[in-house]
């Protein structure tokens, strides 16, 4: 056995459930299963499982399994949401379980037993992937995929590789994470069949890197392939739909750190690469050193997050920075770089590193050419009372010195988010967000006022830690 088999044994030693936890899980799935399905009989449908248990690929710490129920695809799609959800429930109260009403492309229950999560997702049982009507109908067809084609002796290969994601944060499609899904993985270990093979061929890996399992399309097709998924830097062809990249959702980001540790594997083999790494939340001194080593400002916008599921949130959040990004550039105020973060809870914060954060007083305007009358005349006629300076001209230019209205971009953004919601919207503002900024917000820039939040919120130090330690992807 060679150094690296060594220690995948020892970390599968770990990440195996325990033979009396897999009777549980599974037992539990049987019969969540069963009362299901009498549910679904009695309106033309069934119930199948789908997900990890099916297919032993679970992880030990996230004790749960999916209950598909399949109904007629005659149904409207308000009664599919109806049904699912008294099926559902039916199933989890029957089980003397405890559930809550959870949003994918359809409401569904999700509900807890005995410490075990169940997720009872209703979907149409169409005849063939083609005549889907929404993203959860392809699910049954991955599970006959993945039921035929991952053998026995990959499973524990694909606990491995979830393991391994999941310690690096990349594990889950979710808005989040961006990163490798379940069944991803699961295609990825039946096309390499092995965690280390797949190890050793993603660190060549480039962007744009096509998968096709199944073999839909010819090599001289991947041009047109990679148009057809552009920006998404892997391109795994679903088997069960040849029009679908089973990877959309892996970030560039993500790409490459799965290529960065994979390779840090192969050539440094250690158990640690599985195992989340301890992050301290950032201290008050390495703050204050951060702050004076890059001499930028700190501006954090922070309100109360909307109650809103994560896959809402964490979009909108992003399309919130990006938003207030252009706002400031557009007053010549620069943003070095910004980040989001939130609890998912009650708190959100927007941050900004400020790369340009004050302005002088003085601001130049430069105007028409001279020898355009018509511009020059209302130029002038503008800036008659507001010039500071002149009007003079520079290489045959009219220009004035005025007041500038914002000398910091704190001040910038205290007048853009004081607005009222429809305002906000207008500006481009997520929807969400704006409803809540709306009803109040704060800027932080003091390192004091910075470390309190600290104090209060441990992740959200841990975040600020990351943010300045951005490791390299190389
Ligand atoms: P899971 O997220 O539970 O993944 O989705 P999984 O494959 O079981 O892996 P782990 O071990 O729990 O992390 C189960 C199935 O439900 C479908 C997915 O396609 C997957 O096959 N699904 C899940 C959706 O279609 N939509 C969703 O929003 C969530
Ligand atoms: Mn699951
Ligand atoms: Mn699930």
């Amino acid at each position: 056995m060679n150094e690296h088999e060594k220690i995948l044994k020892e970390v599968l030693a770990y990440i195996k459930p325990k033979a009396e936890e897999k009777k549980k899980l599974v037992n539990l799935a049987k019969k969540a299963l069963e009362i299901a399905n009498e549910e679904a009989k009695k309106i033309g449908g069934k119930a199948i499982l789908a997900g990890s248990v099916t297919r032993d690929t679970w992880l030990p710490d996230k004790m749960e399994f999916d209950v598909f129920v399949l109904l007629p695809p005659n149904l409207s799609e308000k009664k599919l949401e109806e049904f699912g959800l008294v099926i559902g429930k039916t199933v989890i109260e029957k089980l003397k379980g405890k559930y809550k009403i959870e949003y994918a492309q359809h409401p569904y229950v999700s509900g807890e037993i005995e410490g075990i999560e169940v997720d009872i997702v209703p979907c149409y049982e169409v005849k063939s992937p083609e005549k889907i009507k929404s993203a959860v109908d392809r699910t049954p067809f991955h599970v006959k995929y993945v039921e035929k084609n991952l053998l026995p002796a990959m499973s524990n290969e694909v606990r491995l590789l979830k393991q391994f994601l999941k310690a690096n944060e990349i594990y889950g499609a979710d808005a989040k994470t961006q990163g490798f899904s379940g069944y991803l993985c699961e295609l990825l270990i039946i096309y390499y069949k092995k965690f280390i093979e797949l190890l050793k061929n993603a660190v060549n890996w480039v962007p744009g890197e096509i998968i096709d399992i199944e073999g839909y399309y010819k090599k001289s097709e991947y041009k047109k392939l990679r148009k057809k998924f552009k920006d998404q830097p892997l391109i795994v062809i679903d088997p069960v739909d040849k029009n679908r990249n089973v990877a959309a959702a892996v970030s560039a980001q993500s790409f490459y750190i799965f290529k960065k540790i994979a390779k840090e594997f192969l050539v440094n083999p250690s158990g640690k690469l599985f195992f989340p790494r301890e992050i301290k939340p950032i201290t008050e001194n390495e703050l204050i050193i951060y702050q004076m080593k890059r001499r930028t400002e700190l501006i954090l916008l922070k309100f109360k997050a909307p109650q809103v599921v994560p896959d809402i949130l964490w979009p909108q959040l992003r399309r919130c920075a990006d938003r207030l990004e252009k706002i400031l550039r557009e007053n010549e105020f620069v943003v070095l770089r910004k980040d989001v973060y939130t609890n998912e809870k009650d708190l959100a914060i927007v941050l900004f590193e400020m790369e340009v954060s004050k302005l002088p007083i003085i601001q130049k305007r430069v105007g028409p050419k001279i020898f355009n009358l018509e511009d020059s005349g209302r130029f002038l006629k503008k800036y008659k009372e507001e010039a500071l300076v002149g009007p003079f001209i520079e290489n045959n230019c009219w220009c004035v010195e005025v007041r500038r209205r914002f000398l910091t971009a704190r001040e910038k953004l205290l007048d853009s988010l004081s607005k009222d919601e429809k305002i906000l919207k207008a500006k481009g503002i997520p929807n969400y967000i704006a409803q809540e900024i709306s009803k109040g917000f704060e800027l932080i820039c003091e390192t004091e006022k910075i470390m309190e939040l600290v104090k209060k919120d441990k992740n959200f130090g841990r975040f600020l830690r990351k943010y300045f330690e951005k490791e390299s992807l190389i």
